[in-house]
């Protein structure tokens, strides 16, 4: 069963920024494009595991910091000619605060910077 779970404000996360949280699945990457959209991601690029959450955003993409993979944080495939997909989780803004849906077992996470 999943419920959505109060992550962080929207304030807490520049525009074109991330911040991750760290669930027993991995590293989840926040990010907040330049139009105030949030996206959460797994941490970890389909090309070699790379750290999303440190590349540049740009519209509603990332990209990867090591190979300059682009991610489409939407639904976590890599554009052409790349071939690879990331692990995509419901978010949304509830008064200004970024909800995720996760599983219960998973709700006790615990915050760290990203
Ligand atoms: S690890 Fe992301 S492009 Fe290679």
């Amino acid at each position: 069963m999943n419920q959505w779970v109060k992550i962080c404000e929207l304030d807490d996360i520049l525009p074109l920024g991330s911040r991750v949280i760290e669930l027993p699945i991995g590293p989840v990457a926040i990010f907040r494009t330049s139009d105030d959209k949030v996206f959460a991601v797994l941490d970890e690029c389909p090309h070699k595991q790379g750290p999303l959450s440190q590349g540049i955003v740009h519209d509603n993409s990332v990209t990867c910091p090591l190979h300059n993979w682009v991610i489409q944080l939407e639904n976590g495939k890599a554009e052409a000619p790349d071939v690879g997909c990331v692990e995509t989780f419901p978010v949304q803004l509830i008064d200004g605060d970024i909800h995720l849906s996760i599983t219960v077992s998973l709700a006790s996470s615990e915050l760290i910077d990203g």
